[in-house]
Protein backbone atom coordinates (compact mmCIF):
# COMPACT_ATOMS: atom_id res chain seq x y z
CA UNK A 1 0.00 0.00 0.00
CA UNK A 2 1.56 3.31 -1.53
CA UNK A 3 2.07 6.06 1.77
CA UNK A 4 0.50 9.22 2.15
CA UNK A 5 3.10 11.83 0.40
CA UNK A 6 4.84 14.54 3.57
CA UNK A 7 5.96 17.56 2.45
CA UNK A 8 9.87 19.05 2.52
CA UNK A 9 8.46 21.45 5.40
CA UNK A 10 7.26 18.64 7.43
CA UNK A 11 10.27 17.23 8.69
CA UNK A 12 12.44 20.17 7.89
CA UNK A 13 15.01 20.69 11.23
CA UNK A 14 16.99 23.10 12.16
CA UNK A 15 19.47 22.43 14.76
CA UNK A 16 21.79 25.20 16.59
CA UNK A 17 24.50 24.61 19.49
CA UNK A 18 26.75 26.65 21.09
CA UNK A 19 30.35 25.88 20.15
CA UNK A 20 32.24 25.41 23.87
CA UNK A 21 36.08 25.35 24.62
CA UNK A 22 35.72 21.22 25.20
CA UNK A 23 35.26 21.14 20.93
CA UNK A 24 37.92 22.81 20.07
CA UNK A 25 40.81 20.99 18.52
CA UNK A 26 44.96 22.51 19.78
CA UNK A 27 44.40 25.21 17.22
CA UNK A 28 41.77 26.93 19.18
CA UNK A 29 39.05 25.97 16.05
CA UNK A 30 36.20 22.98 16.54
CA UNK A 31 36.94 19.95 15.76
CA UNK A 32 35.85 18.28 12.41
CA UNK A 33 33.97 15.48 14.37
CA UNK A 34 31.97 17.67 16.72
CA UNK A 35 30.74 19.32 13.24
CA UNK A 36 30.12 15.64 11.73
CA UNK A 37 28.10 14.10 14.70
CA UNK A 38 25.35 17.21 14.85
CA UNK A 39 25.43 16.67 10.68
CA UNK A 40 24.58 13.09 11.42
CA UNK A 41 22.21 14.41 14.28
CA UNK A 42 20.28 16.87 12.49
CA UNK A 43 20.16 14.00 9.32
CA UNK A 44 18.12 11.71 11.76
CA UNK A 45 16.01 14.15 13.82
CA UNK A 46 14.89 14.89 9.77
CA UNK A 47 15.44 11.90 7.65
CA UNK A 48 12.82 10.02 10.97
CA UNK A 49 10.45 12.50 11.46
CA UNK A 50 9.40 12.43 7.27
CA UNK A 51 9.75 8.40 7.53
CA UNK A 52 7.96 8.30 10.88
CA UNK A 53 10.58 5.37 11.57
CA UNK A 54 14.07 4.72 13.11
CA UNK A 55 16.37 5.34 10.51
CA UNK A 56 20.43 4.33 10.18
CA UNK A 57 23.25 6.53 8.60
CA UNK A 58 24.88 5.10 5.03
CA UNK A 59 26.39 7.46 3.69
CA UNK A 60 27.83 10.98 4.20
CA UNK A 61 29.19 12.96 0.92
CA UNK A 62 30.77 16.46 0.50
CA UNK A 63 32.15 17.11 3.93
CA UNK A 64 34.54 20.18 2.64
CA UNK A 65 34.84 22.35 5.59
CA UNK A 66 35.24 25.74 3.83
CA UNK A 67 35.95 27.69 6.37
CA UNK A 68 37.10 27.24 10.54
CA UNK A 69 34.33 27.71 13.10
CA UNK A 70 35.47 29.25 16.17
CA UNK A 71 34.94 28.98 19.76
CA UNK A 72 31.77 30.43 21.02
CA UNK A 73 30.06 30.79 17.70
CA UNK A 74 26.35 29.96 17.52
CA UNK A 75 26.46 26.62 14.57
CA UNK A 76 22.68 25.99 13.27
CA UNK A 77 22.47 23.26 10.83
CA UNK A 78 18.95 23.42 8.80
CA UNK A 79 18.49 20.04 7.04
CA UNK A 80 15.71 19.41 4.44
CA UNK A 81 14.18 15.57 2.64
CA UNK A 82 16.06 16.94 -0.67
CA UNK A 83 14.90 13.64 -2.04
CA UNK A 84 13.77 9.90 -1.62
CA UNK A 85 13.55 6.74 -2.65
CA UNK A 86 11.83 3.13 -1.86
CA UNK A 87 13.47 3.00 1.62
CA UNK A 88 16.17 5.60 1.75
CA UNK A 89 16.73 9.45 1.67
CA UNK A 90 18.47 12.01 1.20
CA UNK A 91 19.36 15.02 3.70
CA UNK A 92 20.73 18.06 2.56
CA UNK A 93 22.24 19.86 5.40
CA UNK A 94 23.06 23.70 5.28
CA UNK A 95 25.66 25.02 8.59
CA UNK A 96 26.13 28.00 9.02
CA UNK A 97 28.48 29.50 11.92
CA UNK A 98 27.52 32.67 13.73
CA UNK A 99 29.41 34.91 15.86
CA UNK A 100 27.03 36.46 18.27
CA UNK A 101 29.09 39.67 18.83
CA UNK A 102 29.09 41.14 15.75
CA UNK A 103 26.15 39.36 13.95
CA UNK A 104 28.18 37.55 10.98
CA UNK A 105 27.19 34.79 9.57
CA UNK A 106 29.78 32.02 7.75
CA UNK A 107 28.31 29.21 5.39
CA UNK A 108 30.48 26.50 6.51
CA UNK A 109 29.48 23.70 4.31
CA UNK A 110 26.57 21.86 3.12
CA UNK A 111 26.61 17.88 3.54
CA UNK A 112 24.40 15.37 1.97
CA UNK A 113 23.45 12.31 4.06
CA UNK A 114 21.45 8.91 2.88
CA UNK A 115 19.84 7.58 5.42
CA UNK A 116 17.80 4.59 5.29
CA UNK A 117 14.77 3.93 7.43
CA UNK A 118 14.38 0.43 9.42
CA UNK A 119 10.92 -0.86 10.41
CA UNK A 120 10.37 -3.03 13.40
CA UNK A 121 11.94 -5.96 11.77
CA UNK A 122 14.86 -3.99 11.47
CA UNK A 123 14.46 -4.37 7.46
CA UNK A 124 14.74 -1.43 5.49
CA UNK A 125 11.26 -0.37 5.28
CA UNK A 126 9.23 2.00 2.74
CA UNK A 127 9.22 5.47 3.27
CA UNK A 128 6.48 8.30 2.44
CA UNK A 129 6.84 9.70 -1.49
CA UNK A 130 8.28 13.58 -1.06
CA UNK A 131 5.61 15.90 -1.77
CA UNK A 132 7.53 18.99 -4.01
CA UNK A 133 5.89 21.91 -3.40
CA UNK A 134 7.88 24.57 -5.39
CA UNK A 135 10.75 24.74 -7.66
CA UNK A 136 13.41 24.42 -5.54
CA UNK A 137 11.97 21.07 -3.55
CA UNK A 138 11.53 20.00 -7.52
CA UNK A 139 15.36 21.09 -7.89
CA UNK A 140 16.94 20.17 -4.72
CA UNK A 141 15.60 15.97 -5.98
CA UNK A 142 16.74 16.38 -8.92
CA UNK A 143 20.44 17.32 -8.02
CA UNK A 144 20.10 14.37 -5.45
CA UNK A 145 19.27 12.24 -8.63
CA UNK A 146 22.19 13.30 -10.56
CA UNK A 147 24.36 13.14 -7.38
CA UNK A 148 23.49 9.39 -6.88
CA UNK A 149 23.74 8.80 -10.52
CA UNK A 150 26.86 10.25 -11.28
CA UNK A 151 28.45 8.49 -7.75
CA UNK A 152 27.07 5.23 -9.34
CA UNK A 153 29.20 6.00 -12.77
CA UNK A 154 32.29 6.93 -10.26
CA UNK A 155 32.22 4.25 -8.17
CA UNK A 156 32.50 2.08 -11.20
CA UNK A 157 34.60 3.78 -12.83
CA UNK A 158 37.13 3.82 -9.79
CA UNK A 159 36.44 -0.66 -9.12
CA UNK A 160 37.12 -1.05 -12.68
CA UNK A 161 40.54 1.39 -12.86
CA UNK A 162 41.71 0.19 -9.46
CA UNK A 163 41.58 -3.85 -10.75
CA UNK A 164 44.09 -2.73 -13.77
CA UNK A 165 46.32 -0.56 -11.94
CA UNK A 166 49.92 -1.91 -12.22
CA UNK A 167 52.03 -0.65 -9.60
CA UNK A 168 55.08 -1.55 -11.56
CA UNK A 169 54.03 0.59 -14.51
CA UNK A 170 53.31 3.77 -11.90
CA UNK A 171 56.46 3.21 -9.91
CA UNK A 172 57.90 6.33 -12.02
CA UNK A 173 54.61 8.30 -11.07
CA UNK A 174 55.31 7.70 -7.45
CA UNK A 175 58.51 9.04 -8.06
CA UNK A 176 57.81 12.10 -8.85
CA UNK A 177 55.26 12.58 -5.72
CA UNK A 178 56.34 13.90 -2.34
CA UNK A 179 56.68 10.34 -1.01
CA UNK A 180 59.85 8.29 -0.80
CA UNK A 181 59.87 4.45 -2.14
CA UNK A 182 61.41 2.32 0.75
CA UNK A 183 61.60 -0.63 -0.50
CA UNK A 184 63.34 -2.90 -2.52
CA UNK A 185 61.95 -2.65 -6.01
C1 LIG B 1 21.70 0.59 5.21
C2 LIG B 1 21.52 -0.91 5.06
C3 LIG B 1 20.29 -1.32 5.84
C4 LIG B 1 21.32 -1.23 3.59
O1 LIG B 1 21.22 -2.63 3.52
P1 LIG B 1 21.09 -3.36 2.11
O2 LIG B 1 21.12 -4.80 2.34
O3 LIG B 1 22.08 -2.75 1.14
O4 LIG B 1 19.62 -2.99 1.74
P2 LIG B 1 19.06 -2.67 0.32
O5 LIG B 1 19.92 -3.23 -0.78
O6 LIG B 1 17.61 -3.03 0.38
O7 LIG B 1 19.19 -1.09 0.24
C5 LIG B 1 18.37 -0.28 1.00
C6 LIG B 1 18.51 1.13 0.48
O8 LIG B 1 19.80 1.62 0.82
C7 LIG B 1 20.39 2.20 -0.32
N1 LIG B 1 21.83 2.06 -0.19
C8 LIG B 1 22.51 0.94 0.14
N2 LIG B 1 23.83 1.23 0.16
C9 LIG B 1 23.96 2.52 -0.16
C10 LIG B 1 25.07 3.41 -0.30
N3 LIG B 1 26.32 3.01 -0.11
N4 LIG B 1 24.83 4.70 -0.62
C11 LIG B 1 23.58 5.14 -0.79
N5 LIG B 1 22.47 4.36 -0.67
C12 LIG B 1 22.68 3.07 -0.36
C13 LIG B 1 19.84 1.41 -1.48
O9 LIG B 1 19.96 2.14 -2.69
C14 LIG B 1 18.40 1.25 -1.05
O10 LIG B 1 17.70 2.46 -1.32
P3 LIG B 1 16.18 2.44 -1.88
O11 LIG B 1 15.40 1.46 -1.05
O12 LIG B 1 15.70 3.83 -1.66
O13 LIG B 1 16.25 2.05 -3.32
C15 LIG B 1 22.77 -1.69 5.60
O14 LIG B 1 23.86 -1.43 4.74
C16 LIG B 1 23.14 -1.29 7.02
O15 LIG B 1 22.48 -1.67 7.98
N6 LIG B 1 24.25 -0.52 7.16
C17 LIG B 1 24.69 -0.07 8.47
C18 LIG B 1 24.05 1.26 8.81
C19 LIG B 1 24.55 1.77 10.13
O16 LIG B 1 24.61 1.03 11.09
N7 LIG B 1 24.91 3.05 10.15
C20 LIG B 1 25.53 3.65 11.26
C21 LIG B 1 26.99 3.47 11.15
S1 LIG B 1 27.79 3.65 12.69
Amino acid sequence: MELTARSVRFSQTTLTELMIPSYANFGGKIHGGILLSLIDKVAYACASRHAANYCVTVSVDAVDFLEPVEVGDLVSLMASVNYVGRTSLVIGIKVIAENVRNGTQRHTNTSYVTMVAKGEDDKPALVPPLLLENEGDARRFLEAMKRKELKETYRNAFDNAKTRLDLGGNIEKLAQQRCVLAWEQ
